[in-house]
């Protein structure tokens, strides 16, 4: 793994492919202990999401059921808008069910929140998160994350589902923006 550089900002190797696939396993192993016996619908977030999602499930043992939806929180940018809305909504009913959403990252935490109360409006049977990465320092919600994947400093990453200005979620690693003068 080498570092990249993106018009002059510098982003350096965090988590390479076999750390995140070893990770993601055992998140799985321990959703599919913890859901053993019901079938619950794993909700991804996207776009983020969708290569943690895709690995997760094909890791997990139990029956389950998937869906996406998408909000919009952050521009092109690295830095949030601080405003969520909704692009794509939910096709299955949530009634009832048990519910997993996963998401790539949770920052400040306002996203997740947004969604969970969203969610616990349709009478869920339960709501859980599964999060790829955490930013424990720029959380400002007070938000719950069942299974965390890995804890990362406050700082843009990128890779493995995560994007700069809607690039690089193809990277099978994870890179962290180098700070100036590290
Ligand atoms: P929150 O609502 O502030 O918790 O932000 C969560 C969302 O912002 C995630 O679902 C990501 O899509 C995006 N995000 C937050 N931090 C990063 C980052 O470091 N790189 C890429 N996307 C990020
Ligand atoms: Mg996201």
């Amino acid at each position: 793994m080498d570092k990249i550089n993106i018009n002059g900002d510098v982003f350096v190797p965090l988590f390479t492919e076999e750390q995140i696939q070893k990770r993601v396993k055992e998140l799985a192993a321990q959703i599919s202990e913890d859901y053993k016996n019901r079938q619950p619908v794993f909700i991804g977030v996207l776009n983020g999401s969708f290569l943690f999602m895709s690995d997760l499930i094909r890791y997990v043992t139990i029956d389950c059921e998937i869906d996406f939806f998408k909000l919009s929180s952050y521009g092109d940018d690295k830095i949030s808008s601080g405003k969520v809305r909704m692009l794509k909504e939910l096709n299955c009913n949530v009634n009832g069910r048990d519910i997993i959403i996963v998401e790539d990252i949770v920052d400040s935490g306002l996203s997740i929140k947004y969604i969970e109360d969203l969610f616990a409006e349709s009478g869920p049977n339960s709501i859980k998160v599964v999060a790829l990465l955490m930013k424990p320092e720029s959380l400002k919600f007070k938000v719950k994350i069942d299974y965390i994947g890995f804890n990362v400093p406050n700082r843009f990453v990128i890779g493995y589902g995560l994007d700069m200005a809607q690039k690089y979620r193809n990277l099978r690693e994870i890179y962290v923006l180098k700070e100036s003068g590290e």
